[in-house]
């Protein structure tokens, strides 16, 4: 199952040369490399970065350090871009979540497929009231709030984040990072779409392993917006 994939599929990407924003160690891009399409990956750490061209596996995907605000990549050279993740919740506001819409509608080519995944109202509830465990490449992640119970929408909630990798030797290695994530209201991600130019295609929510048409704030703890370029460049 390939989310993006299929929402590409369906919405007519105009070829196969793909960006994936945020791709971190590159666990996303590969599933887009074998459902044919042309990858590259971009993501602000260097660490992430190299995990992702160390791996067997991303052979044939170009893998470049830089931001999403800042995209080190020639203009209208993409028939699709997409971000996996959380990653547009790391942006640190407005100017930068509006910067990240515009750099991605400029390297798309016209009529080219954004396709951003973001966690929605309920994913940020959830994760601001009680540690939160999920399963990992290497072991298990563990989310913890710094500050409970203090979201409300459009803010910004601060985790510790607890990664328990398997390691040589049946060990197992614990790194802890903290993290600031800022939810994006529907609203924000529209009004941002439009000022980079671009045309609001699409949002599905996501429940129980599959896209529902529209998005529940109750109901969906992930949502996929689709937007599209323009089909002349400005
Ligand atoms: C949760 S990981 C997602 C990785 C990948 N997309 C996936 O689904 O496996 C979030 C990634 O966003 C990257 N990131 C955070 N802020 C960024 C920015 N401003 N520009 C580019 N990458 C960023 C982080 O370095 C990290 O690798």
């Amino acid at each position: 199952m390939n989310l993006f994939g299929d929402l590409l599929k369906e919405f007519g990407a105009p070829g196969q040369r793909l960006v994936d924003l945020g791709c971190g160690t590159g666990n996303s891009s590969v599933e887009l490399q074998k459902n044919g399409y042309k990858v590259t990956g971009v993501d602000l750490s260097p660490a992430m970065v190299s995990a992702a061209e160390g791996k067997e596996e991303m052979r044939g995907i170009d893998f470049f350090v830089g931001g999403l605000a800042d995209l080190p990549l020639p203009s209208a050279k993409f028939d699709a871009a997409i971000s996996a993740g959380e990653v547009f919740h790391y942006l640190s506001g407005d100017e930068e979540l509006d910067a990240a819409f515009a750099e991605a509608a400029r390297v798309l080519v016209p009529t080219g497929l954004l396709v951003v995944e973001v966690n929605t109202e309920l994913s940020f509830r959830v994760l601001s009231q009680a540690p939160n465990i999920r399963s990992s490449d290497h072991g298990f992640i563990s989310f913890s709030p710094l500050a409970p119970a203090d979201f409300s929408p459009g803010g910004a909630i601060d985790l510790e984040v607890d990664s328990f990798a398997r390691v040589e030797g049946g060990l197992w290695e614990r790194s802890v990072t903290r993290h600031r994530l800022r939810h994006l209201t529907h609203e924000r991600i529209l009004e941002s779409i439009a000022s980079a130019g671009l045309e609001f295609v699409s949002v599905r929510g996501f429940h129980g392993g599959v896209l529902e048409d529209g998005l529940d704030n109750g109901r969906h703890p992930k949502a996929l917006y689709v937007a599209r370029r323009a089909d002349s460049v400005d």
